[in-house]
């Protein structure tokens, strides 16, 4: 059985243990890994994640009037129930806060929700930097509009994802992640540019691997210095008189340098290189040039580590180990928002089995580039 099939299976299972019936319809939308553009997407940068073979599934079935309840098979079952059509409070704990975002901010787009009764689970692992909170907002957005049979596009329900994470739930992400999520398709990786999210498919590989490897250490985008590194580039655009980092290029970064502190001036380092190595990565991809996927992975992680500060010693290890084993025949790199969670690596098939030895006892393996959000029963 697939992971798709398990999760299927627990979905339907745990709808028809919550509510005594069958569930009407099944969605589902995929965690996230991202191969290049780190701290780019709220700096109006470019990003490179795909879509993953882990997902959140959402069962639905007909509710009570306008209301909405919902069962987290995850937390023990764990329950919320609320009414629609009045204001929606950003109340309870983090997975129903995402639910409830998603409502209120549907409804004030003018649709209106019909009333629905929901069993929610997941297989993207926690706190690993491979988007699980991404995938609850916006399976809980297309379970809830398309229910109502309102149509979507599937930028609309990653802006309302991230809306709710950023009011709702309190954390102040870009919008890559669920756009990754809504947007994704399978076999490629997806080129956003965050400025207006136009977006391109770009096929992966065929002849390299995607393997995540989980270090274990969680972190949580709120308790990170995620909100610090942001405020630090915010600081830096001011410096540079511009809107976003996005705006400013390698010479002026330098020539414009004047009096920012070595700090900013680091962490602006580290975007406007980075959206740089974005469209170079992009290109490589097309052309199957792993040399230069490697070197840049490996120049993408060094800015990661230093001009931003977003690793930690046990990743700067792991980072060491796999490019050892990698050479130049792939890359890898720390993926997500830093200070823990994964790597992601590009490799050819006969290394995989050196690359989980040296990770162990790390969790290691291959993942499959997959299609964003969708209904699937
Ligand atoms: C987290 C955020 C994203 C993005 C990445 C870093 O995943 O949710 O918006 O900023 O970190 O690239």
């Amino acid at each position: 059985m697939t992971p798709r099939d398990t999760l299927l299976e627990r979905v339907r299972a745990g709808y028809r243990a919550a509510y005594g019936e069958e569930p009407e319809a099944i969605y589902a939308a995929p965690g996230r890994v991202n191969l290049i553009g780190e701290h780019t997407d709220y700096n109006n940068g470019l990003v490179l994640p795909c879509a993953i073979d882990r997902e959140t599934m959402i069962a639905i079935g007909p509710g009570k009037d306008r209301r909405i309840e919902a069962v987290a098979l995850d937390l023990d079952g764990a329950r919320d129930g609320f009414e629609i059509g009045g204001a929606i409070e950003p109340a309870g704990d983090e997975w129903t806060r995402h639910l409830r975002g998603v409502a209120h901010y549907l409804e004030q787009d003018g649709g209106s929700l019909a009333g629905a009764r929901l069993a929610i689970a997941g297989n993207v692992p926690l706190g690993a930097g491979l988007s699980s909170s991404a995938a609850l907002g916006v399976v809980c957005g297309l379970a809830l509009s398309d229910w109502s049979g309102m149509v979507q596009a599937p930028q609309k329900l990653a802006q309302i994802a991230q809306k709710t994470e950023n009011h709702f739930v309190g954390t102040q992400c870009g919008i890559m992640d669920q756009m990754a999520s809504a947007c994704a398709s399978a076999g490629t990786a997806l080129l956003l540019d965050c400025r207006d999210l136009e977006y391109r498919h770009i096929p992966m590989p065929g002849d390299l691997a995607l393997v995540i490897i989980d270090s274990g250490i969680r972190h949580s985008l709120g308790d990170s210095p995620y909100n610090e590194r942001r405020a630090q580039c915010e600081a830096a655009a001011r410096h540079y008189g511009v809107a976003s980092l996005r705006d400013v290029s390698p010479d002026q970064l330098v020539a414009d340098r004047g009096q920012l502190g070595d700090v900013e001036y680091a962490r602006a380092r580290h975007i406007v290189t980075e959206i740089a190595r974005v469209r170079a990565f992009s290109q490589a991809l097309i052309t199957g040039d792993s040399l230069a996927i490697a070197r840049l992975m490996r120049d993408s992680f060094a800015s990661y580590r230093d001009d931003f500060e977003a690793s930690v010693p046990a990743i700067d290890h792991l980072f060491d180990a796999i490019s050892q084993v990698l050479g130049d025949a792939g890359g890898v790199r720390l993926t997500g928002g830093g200070f823990g969670g994964s790597l992601v690596a590009l490799a050819p098939a006969q290394l995989v089995e050196d690359i989980v030895a040296v990770a162990a006892p790390c969790n290691a393996g291959v993942f499959c580039p997959s299609d964003g959000a969708k209904r699937i029963a």
